[in-house]
C-alpha cells in the first residue's frame, strides 16, 4: 500500500536556490574503464551490501520529491550493470511529484534493455559517446566497442526514446578533430550532442596537460561549417546552453538539429544551480566539486525517521558553496573520481 506523501517545505540551499533534480547513482561499477574516470586497475569496489537498495532509494526519492525534486537522473558508474534497473525506473515513475525519471548510460547494454527501459517509464536518455572512431573509443574507454554503443543508441531509437541526448567529453589533442564529424552524425539522426569541457574531477586521471577545451573555441571552430543560431535560455533546463545548428548552405554539410555545450570550466553556470547527487553508497553531495558528504545510509539503517532524513539533507545544503572552482589550469577538486559520483 501507497503510504500518503510527507509534507515537507521546500528544499532550498543557503543561497535559496530550489532542489529539483536529484542525480542519484545505482552503483559505480562500470563494464568500461574510461581514462578520464577511473584508474585502470579499476577501483576498490566494495560488496553489494554497501549499495542502497531499492527500498532505500525509493525511500529517499520519495521524501526528496516531497522537498520538491521533479527529476530523477540514474547514474552510475553504469547504471546498467545493476540487475533489474527497470524495476527501479518504474518505481521511481510512480512516486508522486516526480516527472522525469532519466538515465546517463554508456550505452553497451542499451541494445538489450532499451525497450523495457521505456515501459517502465523512463522518459529521456543520454549516452556518453566520446568518439566515432573505433580505435580511439577503444582508447579512451579501455576496450569499450564502439559498434556496441552506436546498436544500443539505435535500439533506444526504436524504442520510442526521441532527443537522446549524446554527451561528449572534449579533450585536447584526443577528440577535438571530430567535433565536426560529431555534429553531423548526431544532426543526421536527430540527436542532441553536447559538447562538455573536461573538468578537474578526481586525483590521478589524466587531466591537466592543457586537456581542457573551452567552450569558446568549440563553438569557433564549428562555426566554420556550421550555423550556431542560440536558443532562449530556459530556466531550470540545467547547464548547457543549446543552439540550433545548420549547414551552411553549399558546404560539405546539410541538415539542422539542435546541439549543447557545457562550459562547466570557463564559464561557472553555479547561480542556477538546481540539483544534488546522491552516491551508490548513499553519500548525499550538495556539490559535484565539493567531497563533502552526508551518510544517508548510515542513517536509514540506524532506523532513523523521516524526519532526521530531512535534517540531514538541509544541513547538507546549508553547508553548499556559491560556486565550484575548477579553473583552466587547476589541478584536481575532488579526491572522489568520477565513477564514483556519476557525473
Ligand atoms: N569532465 C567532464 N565530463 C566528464 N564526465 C566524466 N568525467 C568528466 C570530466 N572529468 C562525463 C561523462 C558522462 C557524464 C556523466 O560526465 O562522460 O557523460
Ligand atoms: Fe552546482 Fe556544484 Fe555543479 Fe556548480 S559545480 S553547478 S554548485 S553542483
Amino acid at each position: 500500500m501507497e503510504t500518503a506523501q510527507r509534507r515537507m517545505e521546500p528544499l532550498v540551499d543557503r543561497f535559496n536556490r530550489p532542489v529539483t533534480y536529484l542525480r542519484l547513482s545505482v552503483t559505480d561499477r562500470c563494464n568500461f574503464r574510461c581514462v578520464y574516470c577511473m584508474p585502470a586497475e579499476g577501483l576498490d569496489f566494495g560488496p553489494n551490501s554497501t549499495l542502497l537498495t531499492f527500498e532505500e532509494i525509493e525511500r529517499l526519492v520519495r521524501l526528496m520529491a516531497a522537498g520538491g525534486v521533479r527529476r530523477v537522473r540514474l547514474t552510475g558508474g553504469e547504471p546498467l550493470v545493476r540487475r533489474d534497473l527497470p524495476a527501479l525506473v518504474a518505481r521511481l515513475s510512480a512516486i508522486e511529484g516526480v516527472d522525469q525519471v532519466v538515465m546517463t548510460t554508456n550505452g553497451h547494454q542499451l541494445g538489450r534493455c532499451a525497450e523495457a527501459l521505456r515501459e517502465a517509464g523512463l522518459t529521456g536518455l543520454t549516452v556518453s559517446l566520446d568518439s566515432l572512431d573505433e580505435a580511439r573509443f577503444a582508447q579512451i574507454t579501455r576496450g569499450g566497442e564502439l559498434s556496441a554503443v552506436l546498436a544500443g543508441i539505435e535500439a533506444a531509437s526504436r524504442a520510442g526514446f526521441e532527443g537522446i541526448k549524446i554527451n561528449a567529453v572534449i579533450i585536447r589533442g584526443f577528440n577535438d578533430d571530430e567535433l565536426d564529424d560529431m555534429v553531423a552524425w548526431a544532426v543526421e539522426r536527430g540527436h542532441i550532442l553536447r559538447m562538455i569541457e573536461f573538468m578537474p574531477i578526481g586525483a590521478d586521471t589524466i587531466w591537466g596537460q592543457g586537456g581542457c577545451v573551452p567552450v569558446a573555441e568549440m563553438e569557433a571552430s564549428l562555426g566554420l561549417r556550421w550555423s550556431l543560431e542560440p536558443l532562449g535560455e530556459v530556466a531550470s533546463a540545467g547547464p548547457a546552453r543549446y543552439f540550433r545548428v545548420a549547414g551552411r548552405g553549399g558546404q560539405l554539410r546539410r541538415g539542422e538539429g539542435k546541439v549543447g555545450f557545457i562550459s562547466a570550466v570557463t564559464r561557472c553556470f553555479c547561480d542556477g544551480c538546481n540539483r544534488v547527487r546522491v552516491t551508490a553508497q548513499g553519500g548525499l553531495r550538495a556539490c559535484l566539486a565539493d567531497d563533502r558528504e552526508v551518510d544517508l545510509r548510515a542513517l536509514m539503517r540506524g532506523g532513523e525517521g523521516d524526519e532526521a532524513l530531512e535534517e540531514a539533507i538541509r544541513g547538507s545544503l546549508w553547508g553548499k558553496l556559491a560556486s565550484h572552482s575548477f579553473n583552466i589550469d587547476g589541478g584536481a577538486v575532488t579526491r572522489k573520481q568520477m565513477v564514483s559520483i556519476g557525473g
